[in-house]
């Protein structure tokens, strides 16, 4: 690789805020972000594993902080950015990485609670934060906001994740609707869609809530992703962290309001 290709990614001097930090996708993005220079805020509404990962990145020789944030609760996340940029002075990069899906569950039995907390943090919670930040970086003059939808908005015949499907297919249209609206203002806002990746959120299609894994469950299960991805693959969190960071850098400079893939061939629209 050129030097300049290494440039693109290099992240010196920017403040990233990652929500979700403490696990899975978000965690390794936090991390990866760190690696190439940002400052990160790593937020979780779990502040205990929030402050793990900055205390890894920070002895990986990034800067970092944690803190504790429910991003279905506008003055939480509000209050995170403030922090950042109370910090740092900006906010260059904000991952709207928080997420949670319901148990697989048919449409008859969808509960209100579910419904209303899928709908609160997926999609109401990226609402809050893409408003938060994009009022900052739109005076900034600069800024990259990346939010994280599912493959499932690409495949709906995936039964049962209904609340899931709705919140990520908002945050499509929600991406989309703000690339037209803050590009002008030097505001970029993309997407990625995971395919399915091994973490504690898609292990609970096969975990029971003693948190017991049902080993039979998940091996059909995972051999179901397998078999529909041209690679014979399941993801890693560190996949869909490269495609964030690409978004998040200058190497997507020319990139705005599109959903990126990174689901290894599991679903592929025209
Ligand atoms: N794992 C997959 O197969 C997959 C596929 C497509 C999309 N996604 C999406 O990726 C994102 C991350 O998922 P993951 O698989 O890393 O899950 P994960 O469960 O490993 O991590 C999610 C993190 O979000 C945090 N969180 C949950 N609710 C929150 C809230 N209200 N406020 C702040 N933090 C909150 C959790 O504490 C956890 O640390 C989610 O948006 C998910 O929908 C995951």
């Amino acid at each position: 690789m050129t030097a300049p290709a290494l440039a693109a990614y290099d992240l010196t001097g920017r403040t990233a805020v990652v929500t979700g930090a403490g696990s899975g996708i978000g965690r390794a993005t936090a991390v990866l972000l760190g690696s190439c220079g940002a400052s990160v805020l790593c937020a979780d509404i779990d502040g205990t594993s929030a402050g793990i990962t900055s205390a890894h990145i920070e002895s990986e020789g990034g800067a970092a902080w944690s803190t504790a944030v429910d991003v279905a609760r506008r003055e939480e996340i509000e209050g995170a950015i403030d922090e950042a940029v109370t910090r740092t002075g900006r906010i260059d990069i904000l991952a709207n990485v928080a997420g949670i899906g319901e148990q697989m569950t048919a449409l008859a039995d969808v509960d209100d609670v579910i419904l209303e907390r899928v709908l609160a943090v997926n999609l109401k919670g990226t609402f809050y934060g893409c408003r938060a930040a994009a009022q900052i970086m739109s005076k900034q003059g600069v800024g990259n906001i990346v939010n994280v939808a599912s493959s499932v908005v690409d495949t709906p015949e995936v039964t049962g994740l209904t609340c899931y499907g709705m919140s990520k297919a908002g945050v499509v249209q929600l991406t989309r609707s703000l690339a037209h609206e803050l590009g002008p203002s030097g505001v970029r806002v993309n997407a990625v869609a995971p395919g399915f990746i091994l973490t504690p959120h898609s292990s609970r299609h096969f975990t029971d809530a003693a948190g017991r894994i049902d080993e039979e469950h998940r091996d059909r299960f995972l051999k179901r992703f397998r078999d529909v991805s041209p690679l014979g693959e399941i993801g890693d969190p560190t996949d869909v962290a490269h495609a964030i960071l690409y978004l998040a850098s200058d190497a997507s400079r020319f990139v705005t309001g599109q959903v990126l893939r990174p689901n290894g061939g599991q679903a592929m629209p025209g």
